[in-house]
């Protein structure tokens, strides 16, 4: 187990910055991730922790000492790719041993720590067998053998599980949860897919362009998401956002598409001619088939609707903006497609997002 500091971290490509001031303290024996868009910087951030790319300027600590210049055989990680590539001549067991044969590990060793591996991977009855003849699942659990065998301080992942089926990964997901609780190591593990994120990390860095948007444990991020960014980053479907503008510079109340008014639940000060936006989960909208009903704050046509069996989602177009706004029912109520319905939500359940995408409340 090793803590990592990161200070003012910044990388370069010919002039090109595509990291820029991380901080970073990741504390012994925590399961980090990394998330953001494609192009982010993710595996740049990863790569240069291990020692295979040069930081451009700040520093790197690996239990308080400092590594940026340590090569990456004494750095202590090893790093869990996307394409396994297992060699393809060498049986599961070969795989494993081959760094610890080359390490100068004598035969018994080997063999007591890659079945201690493959026992704690569930892959014992493979070791026989060579790459070719093992499922993705099996083969990802292998390169994953590889790193373990090596007992690093360190495991870095990146988007190990992106070569897998839905179904793989959801389980791979599982047992990486489960082998983080039996190692106790420090794991770093970098992803684009938020459901990874969220269920994997016990703290997670979103980047964007090169930046930390926030950092927090998943339901920080999910309920009080500290840009519009990171609101729209995270969640299925997507969160709604609605334009808004304040009826007075003194008062509270919100005028959204130039419909209907929202008292907002924090008082906050901004310019009148500021757009500001509204956003509210879909599980936080409340749909009625009465749209005389009091509550009701706009009206709203079905155009989608999906069962997706414990709830149904539905995507409803509004009359003042081209996006359509998802709504998730928990009830399953039987709604038709070009239905009109009235819509609500409590003002307490949406986020204030000033002009720039920060939040202002709650
Ligand atoms: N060797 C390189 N030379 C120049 N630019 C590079 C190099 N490696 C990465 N970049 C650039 O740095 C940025 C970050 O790349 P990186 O691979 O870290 O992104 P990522 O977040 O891992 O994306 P993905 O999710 O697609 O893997 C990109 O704009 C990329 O084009
Ligand atoms: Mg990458």
């Amino acid at each position: 187990m090793a803590a990592l500091e990161l200070h003012q971290i910044r990388k370069e490509y010919d002039g090109n910055v595509v990291l820029n001031d991380i901080n970073l303290h990741i504390e012994n024996g925590e399961l980090l991730v990394l998330l953001g868009p494609s192009g982010c910087g993710k595996s740049t951030l990863l790569r240069m922790i291990a020692g295979l790319d040069d930081i451009s300027s700040g520093e790197l600590r690996i239990d308080g000492r400092l590594a940026n210049h340590l090569p990456p055989a004494k750095r202590q990680l090893a790093m869990v790719f996307q394409s396994y590539a297992l060699y393809p001549h060498m049986s599961v067991f070969d795989n494993m041993a081959f760094s610890l044969k080359m390490a100068g590990n004598s035969a018994a060793q080997i063999r007591e720590k890659v079945h201690a591996a493959a026992e704690t991977l569930q892959i014992s009855h493979l070791l026989d067998r060579l790459p070719k003849a093992l499922s993705g699942g099996q083969r990802q659990r292998v390169a994953i053998g590889r790193a373990i065998v090596r007992e690093p301080s360190v495991f870095l992942f990146d988007e190990p599980l992106s070569n897998l089926d839905a179904s793989l990964r959801g389980q791979m997901r599982v047992e990486l949860a489960r082998l983080h609780k039996k190692l106790g190591a420090t794991m770093i593990y970098v992803t684009h897919d938020q459901v990874e994120a969220m269920t994997l990390g016990q703290r997670i860095v979103v980047l964007n362009q090169g930046k930390i948007e926030q950092l927090g444990t998943p339901a920080q991020l999910y309920r009080t998401p500290a840009s519009l960014f990171v609101a729209r980053f995270l969640g299925m479907p997507a969160i709604n956002c609605f334009s808004a503008q304040l009826m007075s510079s003194d008062g509270p109340v919100l005028r959204i598409g130039g419909h209907f008014l929202l008292r907002s639940p924090v008082v906050f000060t901004s310019s009148l001619n500021d757009v500001l936006t509204v956003a509210v989960r879909p599980e936080h909208m409340r749909l009625t088939a009465d749209t005389d009903y009091e509550m009701v704050m706009f009206s709203a046509t079905v155009t989608v609707t999906e069962q997706l069996g414990d709830c149904t989602l539905l995507y409803l177009q509004v009359p003042w903006q081209e996006e359509c706004i998802a709504v998730r029912d928990a009830q399953c109520q039987s709604w038709q497609t070009g239905q009109t319905v009235g819509v609500y939500f409590d003002a307490e359940h949406c986020l204030l997002f000033d002009a720039a995408g920060q939040r202002i409340a709650p």
